[in-house]
């Protein structure tokens, strides 16, 4: 039954992301898992979690109350404190039957996600289906949803703009360093190794820019950004000596002071006088304010790239109106689709049925009168045995599914 789908889940929508790490099971198994199935009376189970969810997708007649996932979340958390199970009630979103389903494509087309439009959760999604089911959890009815929500996500990402715009400051800086025309063999200057610019320079050296020296106070993070992108690794404070020239400078470090001033950019020009570009994503900026004002410049600052990637992803948000009639279009097929299944499976003994009936009645019922028929005669009614075998397995089956259509 449709109201046997089930989901509890804890989202970004509800709780931070550090509270969310403690909801999600530690060293995840096969056994965990196996083990919170026969304690729950689940049929069937899906555990995804993600850097912005934990989700149990399950097959269970078991009645939900507040009571069960206490019990639920303690049994797979056994570390979790007083206070955080004392908060699940605020925390946990449960869903079951159509709303259950719906909750599901939702995930799976990334309408419900952090930033809206990351088609990432689509293969996370999908290899927790696929540990899921070589681990033996799943069955034929998460089968089924699994195989509709992809669906349901490709037609999404296929029909709406969901997608579109880039939501990262540091894609959105990539886009403007490529519309400046700066030459691929551009001499670029990276100061700082953080996370920011570990993005930074795999974008750089997939559009090929890889004269890149890499500044940082800790050299070794210098060295793995400079590998990353093939260039040249340096410490922070060598940028005070520093005489190659740029052409395209990149800033981007956790120091709260504007770093690069004057002084310190007057020695990087080392004489030269062409507009330089200037990428500064540091929150609080990392360039001088009278660097911008003083010197021949093209300035990209993180508060413009900012401003653009939340109108980007207020874009897309609106395009999630549109997912959501795709949805309940899905969610009308997936209904039909689930009786033809149960059909089909309530039916899969009848072929097996008739032919044992077809061999009561010629070995048994009406034996005697079959031994005096001559051979042509005999063949006959074989073949007309046949056919009615055949019809009367394809009758009942196409009679069913076309009262399920009508419905
Ligand atoms: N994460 C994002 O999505 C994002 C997006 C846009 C902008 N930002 C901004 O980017 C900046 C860095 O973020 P992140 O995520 O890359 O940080 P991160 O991974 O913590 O890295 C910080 C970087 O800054 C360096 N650093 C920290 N304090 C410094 C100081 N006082 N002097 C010199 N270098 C220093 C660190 O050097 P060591 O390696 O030596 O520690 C490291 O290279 C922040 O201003 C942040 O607000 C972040």
């Amino acid at each position: 039954m449709l109201e046997n789908y089930k989901i509890l889940t804890i989202t970004h929508k509800n709780t931070n992301l550090n509270k969310l790490g403690k909801y999600v099971i530690d060293d995840v198994s096969k056994e965990k898992l196996e083990a919170l199935k026969a304690e729950f009376g689940l049929d069937e189970l899906l555990y995804l979690s993600t850097c912005n969810r934990v989700l149990y997708f399950f097959v269970a007649s078991t009645t939900y109350n507040v009571a069960f996932q206490k019990a639920f979340f303690q049994y797979i958390n056994p570390q979790l404190s007083n206070g955080s199970l004392s908060c699940l009630p605020e925390i946990v979103e449960y869903f079951d039957g159509r709303e259950a389903l719906n909750h599901l494509f939702e995930v799976a087309a990334s309408m419900n996600s952090l930033v809206v439009g990351e088609r990432e959760i689509l293969r996370q999604l999908r290899e927790a289906y696929d540990q899921c089911q070589k681990w033996g959890l799943t069955g034929d009815r998460i089968r089924l949803a699994m195989k509709v929500s992809v669906e349901t996500a490709k037609e999404v990402y296929a029909n709406t703009r969901i997608g579109e715009k880039p939501v990262s400051v540091v894609s959105l800086a990539i886009q403007k360093l490529l519309a400046s025309k700066t030459a691929k063999d551009a001499r670029v200057l990276l100061v700082g190794a953080g996370q920011t610019n570990k993005l930074v320079s795999k974008f750089l050296h997939k559009h090929g820019f890889s004269n890149v020296a890499v500044f940082n106070r800790t050299l070794a993070k210098a060295e793995s950004l400079a590998t990353l992108v093939g260039g040249e690794a340096y410490p922070l404070e060598d940028l005070n000596t520093y005489k190659q020239g740029f052409d395209c400078m990149i800033v981007c470090t956790g120091a709260t002071r504007a770093m690069v001033d004057i002084p310190l950019y007057e020695q990087l020009l080392n004489g030269e006088t062409e507009e330089k570009l200037l990428i500064d994503l540091a929150i609080p900026n990392n360039i001088d304010a009278q660097v911008i004002e003083y010197f021949n410049v093209n300035y990209i600052e993180i508060e413009d790239l900012r401003q653009l990637a939340s109108e980007n992803l207020s874009f897309r948000e609106k395009e999630v109106g549109h997912g959501q009639k795709i949805i309940d279009k899905k969610l009308e097929e997936f209904e039909i689709l689930f009786e033809e299944r149960k059909i089909e499976l309530a039916m899969k003994e009848v072929p097996v049925e008739i032919k044992k009936v077809k061999a009561h009645a010629m070995n048994n019922v009406f034996k005697k009168e079959l031994e005096g028929l001559d051979t042509n005669t005999l063949d006959l009614l074989n073949r007309m045995m046949s056919y009615m075998e055949k019809r009367c397995i394809s009758i009942p089956m196409q009679a069913a599914k076309k009262g399920i259509k009508k419905l």
